[in-house]
């Protein structure tokens, strides 16, 4: 494809180019691919949240090289640092009090007093970052409320020609949005992911907690539907009819053709890195019905729950 750039260091330049164009371009990370755009431009932040069909009120990550640049933007404390030594570079997203003097756009965090901070992993968006004087706003590539991309060329399936530098960095191994943990006000999980709660209690050596609330997310939450193949799901189902796609998961269930099975062996990680490429493979095979069986409700399984849960409103 003409728009798909591999990571080789002139296609880096290019990117750099454009974003410092303040214009919006589409990279790989470990958990899905997004739309970046340089965080101190206004102009930037606008064309996303356009592009997006994204609500203004929804906060965008900011995505950083490494804690020295965030310095400039958030207070940070012993329990963030705890939490940044173990897991970043990686999935997992904070929320902390945003300083003053802050070039991010307002725009950006929707003119809030916190802002979410990421220090993604995959090597391609790391190489990028490096070479910037400026952090990428990045959500996912998705048009709102539409399931995340993860890969190149599902990022050509929500946009088609209305992005025309997609960088690849391969599929994201990861395939589901970062853990997002607020460090500001009680410590809690706004969005779980495949960092749990159980290994963030763990290391900051208390319980935390798990935001029900949605309206707490301030945020996809808000809108009821998301994360959605844009076909009615249902939840919790023992069985499907062949003009279903039945999603299930573990050794018991028979391969058929509208069977999908997030992974066979019953692993939560491997179910998670193939639950939006099979919601947008169902979507794209033009099925009416979804039918999803139970799936459990521990570690990454509360993550996977959260997004079909999302889905099926
Ligand atoms: O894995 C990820 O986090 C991906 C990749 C591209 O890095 N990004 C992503 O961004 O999922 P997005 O925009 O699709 O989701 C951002 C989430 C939303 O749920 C938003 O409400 C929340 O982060 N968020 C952002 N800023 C916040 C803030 N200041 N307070 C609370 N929640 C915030
Ligand atoms: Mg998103």
């Amino acid at each position: 494809m003409k728009n798909i750039y591999k990571n080789s260091p002139s296609n880096l330049s290019k990117a750099k180019k454009i974003l410092e164009k303040n214009n919006i371009i589409a990279v790989p990370t470990e958990t899905v691919y997004g739309l970046a755009g340089n965080a101190y431009s206004n102009s930037s932040i606008k064309k996303i949240y356009k592009l997006k069909k994204r609500p203004k009120k929804n906060p965008l990550i900011i995505h950083y090289y490494n804690i020295k640049e965030l310095r400039k933007d958030a207070y940070i404390d012993e329990k963030f640092l705890k939490l940044y030594k173990k897991f970043s570079p990686g999935p997992l997203t904070y929320v902390l009090r945003k300083k003053k003097k802050s070039k991010i756009s307002s725009l950006a965090n929707a003119k809030l007093k916190s802002i979410a901070v990421r220090f993604p992993k995959n090597i391609t968006i790391r190489n990028l970052l490096k070479q910037l004087n400026f952090p990428l706003a990045i959500p996912s590539a998705n048009i709102s409320s539409n399931v995340s991309p993860i890969s190149a060329s599902d990022v050509i399936d929500e946009f088609g020609k209305k992005i025309n530098f997609i960088l690849d960095g391969g599929r994201s191994t990861i395939g589901l949005e970062s853990t997002v943990i607020s460090l500001y006000g009680k410590t809690k999980i706004l969005r779980p992911g495949v960092i749990s709660h159980k290994k963030i209690g763990k290391i900051l050596k208390k319980n935390i907690s798990v935001s029900k609330k949605t309206k707490e997310l301030r945020s996809p939450g808000l809108l009821k539907k998301h994360y959605s193949p844009g076909i009615p799901i249902k939840l919790n189902c023992k069985k499907a009819d062949k003009k279903t796609a039945f999603i299930v998961f573990g050794r018991k269930y028979k391969k058929a053709g509208n069977v999908f099975n997030l992974s066979s062996g019953g692993s939560l990680k491997e179910a998670a890195k193939n639950l939006y490429k099979t919601l947008r493979k169902i979507k794209n095979l033009k099925y009416k019905k979804i039918n999803v069986v139970k799936i459990p409700k521990h570690n990454i399984g509360i993550a996977i729950n959260d997004r079909l849960r999302r889905a099926s409103h």
